[in-house]
């Protein structure tokens, strides 16, 4: 299998931006910028925002995702939010791991391992987020560490749930810096996780793998990235909360 027969996903990741109305609005500027994509069009919105934008997108081929979920199924654990309660609204796609709930809310490897299982089991779509420092880059131990980042998510995850992964590249300097891995980086490190994916799983289901680039993907550099043999897709903050930027993007992707 060659990248050509590997879905595209663009994936938004909105962090804490709009409100339930504005996202609402925002979803209708861009479902008429996005119709009709030949990748997959995915926007990972606030969880108060995630009803208004079901509502939102429904009938378009814009899905919906969440940005985190609690691994446990239910229970004392005030302010989490479960796999299944995000099932029930909608949800088919969960971003798990990313660097800042690493950074800021003590995300490890293995708590994201656990939400990783998590959204599987309840039927929905991981896209689990790797990605190293500046300080790790340069000690260069990037590929080293996204392999282990990505073997440690995908602990107990079978065969059949890997269908259901996204694995996104994205290194901690580049988010939200305006630097961006050059194109030969971003295409070197997923090559990299999908080697160690390959170890696990055997090279058929690592060459089906949809691994995206995440980090200051913007209008003017998406194409050349998303160019790579192996950058399947993109994770994009800041330029997802501009229609026409986004769909820019959906458009250098779409095959
Ligand atoms: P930026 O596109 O704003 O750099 O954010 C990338 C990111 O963190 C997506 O999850």
């Amino acid at each position: 299998m060659n990248k050509a027969k590997r879905a595209a996903v663009i994936a938004g990741n909105w962090k804490m931006n709009k409100t339930p109305s504005e996202a609402k609005a925002l979803i209708e500027e861009m479902k008429p910028l996005v119709a009709g994509a030949d990748c997959s069009v995915v926007l990972c919105v606030p969880f108060v925002d995630l009803p208004a934008a079901i509502s939102a997108a429904k009938g378009s081929n814009i899905k919906i995702g969440a940005q985190n979920c609690h691994f446990e199924p239910s229970g004392a654990y005030t302010g989490e939010i479960s796999a299944a309660m995000l099932k029930e609204l909608g949800v088919e796609y969960v971003i798990i791991g990313h660097s800042e709930r690493r950074t800021y809310f003590g995300e490890t490897d293995v708590t994201v391992n656990k939400r990783t299982r998590a959204v599987l089991d309840a039927g929905m779509t991981a896209i689990v987020c790797v990605g190293e420092s500046l300080e790790q880059r340069e000690q260069g131990i990037t590929a080293e560490l996204v392999s282990m980042q990505t073997k440690i998510a995908l602990g107990g995850v079978s065969a059949e749930q890997l269908k259901r992964v996204i694995i996104a590249y994205e290194p901690i300097w580049a988010i939200g810096t305006g630097k961006t891995a050059t194109a030969e980086q971003a295409n070197e490190v997923n090559a990299a996780i999908r080697a160690a994916v390959a170890e696990v799983y055997g090279a058929d289901a690592a060459e089906a793998l949809t691994i995206q680039y995440g980090g200051s993907m913007n209008a003017k550099n998406a194409a050349e990235l998303l160019d790579q043999p192996d950058v399947d897709g993109g994770l994009i903050g800041g330029a997802s909360l501009k229609a026409e930027d986004f769909s820019v993007i959906v458009k250098a992707a779409s095959r």
